[in-house]
């Protein structure tokens, strides 16, 4: 006996079964088989949040054919079932699938609940349907599959404020929706290897949120100089050419990253030596005065002049005994910067007055004029202070957070492209203070209104927890398994039926679950229009290569940019 024959499977009728007559499409109704109300298969095994069930090939093949194309994937991986209880219905996705060795024609499948739903009793429809599981079902239970109808139902926005970004797979027509208060106020990841389509499926979500919040603020840190093309119209561009950035907003720490050269014991005492001068150019300030006691860290302007002079001074102060070198390296340091013109967006004479407020209101768009977003492009930015600008910014953020609790500031939206770059796992780590900022941020942010927005494609590189602070993970095809099984231990329980088919998403697909969403959804996002999209186009070499004409012209201009360097 096998377990389809036990269960009287094959002789089963609909008809004893009220709440087998699901609604569903009337096109697929006309079909010879109503594929909605047969059952596919069997409850086997209960266990915690899923168990196993036995489904019929012949009754699957039956339904591939069905116009509905829900039902038509009814049964295979990551694809959604329904199970009868007592009071309504279950919906489960497929975990996996293999054969039944006792029984040929016989599938053996693992489902994970996913929620629950009451059954109108007239219509036989899903309706109320709630995350979780309350009653489970006894071995025996039908399993069903779930029509495009169940799924509008299941999937259909709880009334919260939503953003639509795709739709729901494998219908072409339920809409997928990101509750934005809940997605944000908890962080969200974007992950996918190279060229899913991270970038622009990042462009269109905080398109649409733009939309629905015209007076928000959200800082993107670009280091690719991507997304200008994408926010021409609703966010303000800042690159080296304007961001103005100045230095003394650094904080101690940030300080030796730029002018200490040094490691080990020297690096110490290089450390020592600008700490005491710092503070004394920072002193010099009238702000200082009218603050009483400041520290190396306080955002108080000072003269690059006068720190190289008390640098000077003190080298002049010792005795013949001690090396002035650490002195030397110092200003030399703080020449070479200040001369050069790669760094005049941050080290320029002209950012010596006390600029903090506008610079502030300009970056966090305080106010917002229409245009929500900051466009923090650093591909100009030197290699070697990158992270450096990075953590500024960052930190810019966190800190008018915490000093602005009073006031009750607005929350603001921190979002990082390449975002592993910044907070590497140990092995990579380099302790910057860019790594140390962003954890904080992801760790404590929440609690002063700040949501970070982090977008990678190597998870497996996030430095520990980061992900896990991420109440919502969205998925995009990951190819390597490390980055799978890094998203998997980040992901609840109750999308595994999902999770195993990140490997196979195509491009522009996405899994999404957590706390933007009632359960977890495999979505196809929205066809992006071209004058939104990032300037990351993927180049065509046959059609650039069959062209000619102006390359003279086109290597002679872009030497001359080179050696400008931006200027
Ligand atoms: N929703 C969409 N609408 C229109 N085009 C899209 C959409 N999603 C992706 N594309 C196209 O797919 C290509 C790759 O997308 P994108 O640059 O966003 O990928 P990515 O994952 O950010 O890649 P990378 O890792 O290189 O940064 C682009 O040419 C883009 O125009
Ligand atoms: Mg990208």
């Amino acid at each position: 006996m096998t377990d389809m024959a036990t269960q009287r499977f094959n002789t089963f009728n609909p008809a004893d079964e009220p709440g087998a007559v699901a609604s569903r499409a009337p096109a697929a109704r006309s079909g010879v088989v109503d594929n909605a109300a047969q059952p596919i298969g069997v409850v086997l095994e209960i266990a915690g949040s899923g168990s196993q069930v036995a489904l019929d090939v012949q009754r699957l093949n039956e339904c591939a054919d069905d116009l509905d194309p829900s039902i038509a994937l009814a049964g295979q991986v990551g694809s959604q079932v329904k199970i009868k209880t007592s009071e309504g219905w279950l919906l489960a996705s497929v975990r996996n699938q293999r054969q039944d060795r006792r029984e040929s024609g016989g599938i053996l499948a693992n489902i994970d609940f996913m929620g629950e739903g009451r059954e109108e009793k007239l219509t036989g429809k899903i309706h109320g349907f709630r995350r979780g599981v309350t009653r489970y079902p006894i071995p025996g239970a039908l399993v069903f599959p779930a029509t495009t109808e169940d799924l509008r139902q299941i999937y259909a926005s709880d009334g919260r404020s939503a953003i639509q970004v795709g739709t729901v797979y494998p219908t072409n027509d339920i809409r997928a929706g990101l509750y934005v208060d809940a997605m944000l106020g908890k962080h969200f990841a974007l992950l996918g290897s190279t060229g899913t389509g991270k970038s622009t499926s990042v462009a269109l979500i905080l398109h649409r949120i733009c939309e629905s919040a015209p007076q928000g603020h959200v800082v993107m840190i670009d280091p690719h100089g991507e997304y200008s093309a994408a926010f021409r119209n609703t966010g303000v561009i800042y690159d080296v050419g304007n961001l103005q950035m100045p230095y003394w907003l650094m904080n101690f720490e940030e300080h030796c990253e730029v002018f200490v050269t040094t490691s080990g014991d020297d690096r110490q005492e290089d450390a020592d030596i600008l700490a005491k001068c710092l503070l004394k150019a920072r002193s010099k300030n009238r702000l200082a005065e009218s603050l009483g006691k400041i520290t190396v860290d306080s955002p108080v302007p000072y003269l690059l002049s006068d720190l190289t002079n008390m640098i000077q001074d003190e080298a002049g102060k010792l005795d013949k005994a001690s090396s002035s070198a650490p002195y030397m390296r110092l200003k030399t340091k703080i020449d070479e910067i200040k001369g050069d013109p790669r760094y005049q967006f941050m080290f320029s004479g002209m950012l010596v007055g006390d600029t903090m407020a506008d610079f502030i209101g300009k970056i966090f768009r305080m106010p917002s004029n229409g245009k929500p977003i900051a466009i923090i492009d650093v591909s100009g930015v030197p290699s070697d202070i990158t992270s450096t600008v990075v953590a500024v910014l960052s930190r810019m953020v966190f800190d008018f957070a915490v000093w602005g609790r009073e006031e009750k500031t607005r929350p603001i939206l921190l979002v990082c492209e390449e975002a592993h770059r910044y907070v590497p796992n140990e092995k990579n780590a380099d302790g910057s203070s860019v790594g140390r900022i962003l954890s904080r941020i992801a760790k404590e942010g929440r609690k002063y209104g700040i949501s970070l927005g982090l977008i990678t494609q190597r998870p497996s590189d996030l430095a520990e927890g980061v992900l896990s602070q991420c109440g919502t993970i969205l998925s995009m095809r990951l190819n390597n398994d490390r980055d799978q099984a890094f998203v998997k231990a980040a992901m609840p329980e109750g999308a595994r039926g999902f999770l195993d088919s990140i490997p196979a998403l195509r491009n522009r697909e996405c899994i999404i679950c957590g706390e933007g969403v009632a359960i977890p959804i495999r979505v196809s996002f929205d066809n992006l229009e071209e004058a939104k999209r990032p300037a990351s186009e993927d180049p065509s070499f046959t059609e650039l290569w069959r062209v000619s004409g102006g390359e003279e012209d086109r290597v002679e201009r872009t030497v001359q940019r080179w050696r400008a360097q931006g200027k």
